[in-house]
């Protein structure tokens, strides 16, 4: 490894975490103990919500959520080309219909006139997701399933700890989930946590996520379940890493602010879109090229980055333009211009608490460098 390495991800874990950890290794409850309890109750505090089930993936926890809003075959679920993945396979899981929405090139997130307008009569649910956890138009979203009497599910998989208003991020939806992937803002290793205020929600979530079990009674199983748990040694990672969140999103928001300062002039570039930036809770940092730029020009540069040492990666491949969903779902390039335009141009940058100054600066350098190079 070249010394100059500079990933673009790191996780934040401290002595208190290995305490935690260890200290459960002594115990004998390393699963469905008192630490999975007290990390769901803080996850459900931070999110302004009533109850947490915690989950071994986001991506688990979105899927607890498609079939907990009863949401089956036939029924279409409004949600995002960009996004992660897993956004759409849990609609799929269920032999559901995703149903894809262009986004707002303001704020990355789905634009809620165009979301509005794409409800039909076989509309179920919407699924909107909190890119790089920008919480903008979540109260829109939660005002148009209201109007239009549909489930809404919160993918806010990347936007634990952040405010739109006085409102948290996993507060809007019927339910939602948070994921905690080493690259998230707080990590479990693997996990992630479903919040909601329905005590229908979390009971049947807590049976799914436990092979169906509806009692204690473990060889009895009330419905087809999967094994979705979170062990109590993931849980004792996350509830110290949920206590210092407020410490952990400053940090991000340092060295967001570092960039922003770094970059603003370039005329290159688009700075990221993020809703009340001085409270926001920064998962990545995606700089956008400006639209005279090409993908095979945001290519060149990820790859001259690369090459000075720096972690960069394109953020996302829009959904609908990945080979298997086409086949599945019939959807091509060119279906959705502002996400594809978009797309083809984001950097995300090395981006997490402890980078310091001078390797933000030499990132910066770097990406300047870059781009003069652009022939
Ligand atoms: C928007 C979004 N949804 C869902 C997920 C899935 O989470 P996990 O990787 O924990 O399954 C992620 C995580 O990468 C995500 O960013």
């Amino acid at each position: 490894m070249n010394e100059q390495t500079v990933p673009l991800s790191k996780p934040n874990i401290t002595q208190e975490e290995i305490d935690a950890v260890v200290e459960v290794l002594q115990s004998d409850r390393l699963s469905l103990g008192p630490r999975l309890e007290a990390f769901e109750a803080a996850c459900a505090r931070r999110a302004g919500r009533k109850y947490g089930v915690g989950v071994n993936s986001g991506t688990s926890g979105l899927h607890l959520c498609v079939k907990a809003l009863g949401i089956g075959p036939g029924d279409e679920v409004l949600t995002t080309p960009f996004s992660f993945i897993a956004t759409t396979n849990v609609v799929l899981f269920e032999r559901a219909r995703p149903v894809f929405v262009d986004i707002d090139e303001a704020s990355y997130n789905v634009d809620p006139a165009a979301l509005e307008a794409a409800i039909t009569e076989r509309t179920k649910a919407i699924l909107p997701v909190e890119v790089f956890g920008n919480t903008e138009h979540f109260d829109a979203y939660e005002r148009i399933a209201r109007q239009h009497g549909l489930a809404f599910i919160e993918d806010c998989c990347e936007a634990l700890g952040g405010m739109l208003g006085d409102r948290s991020a996993g507060s809007f939806g019927d339910c939602g989930c948070f994921a905690f992937y080493p690259n998230k803002q707080i990590t479990t290793g693997e996990g992630g946590m479903v919040v909601t205020d329905s005590p229908e929600v979390r009971d049947l979530c807590v049976s799914l996520r436990n092979q169906g079990r509806a009692t204690d009674a473990w060889l009895s199983h009330a419905r087809l379940g999967y094994n979705y748990r979170l062990s109590d040694i993931s849980a004792a990672i996350g509830e110290v890493q949920i206590r210092r969140l407020d410490e952990i999103l400053a940090r991000r928001r340092r060295v967001a602010e570092m960039y922003d300062q770094a970059l603003g002039d370039l005329e290159e570039i688009h700075l990221p879109p993020m809703a009340q930036r001085d409270r926001a809770s920064w998962f990545v940092y995606v700089i956008r090229l400006a639209d005279r730029f090409t993908q095979a020009d945001r290519d060149a540069i990820i790859q001259r980055l690369g090459h000075a040492g720096f972690g960069c990666n394109n953020y996302f491949v829009p959904i609908h333009t990945q080979p298997y969903i086409q086949e599945i779902l019939g959807t091509k390039e060119g279906d959705f211009p502002i996400t594809e335009r978009i797309a083809a141009r984001t950097i995300a940058l090395p981006f997490f608490g402890n980078l310091t100054a001078e390797e933000v600066a030499r990132v910066a350098r770097g990406l300047k460098e870059a781009l003069a190079n652009l022939a």
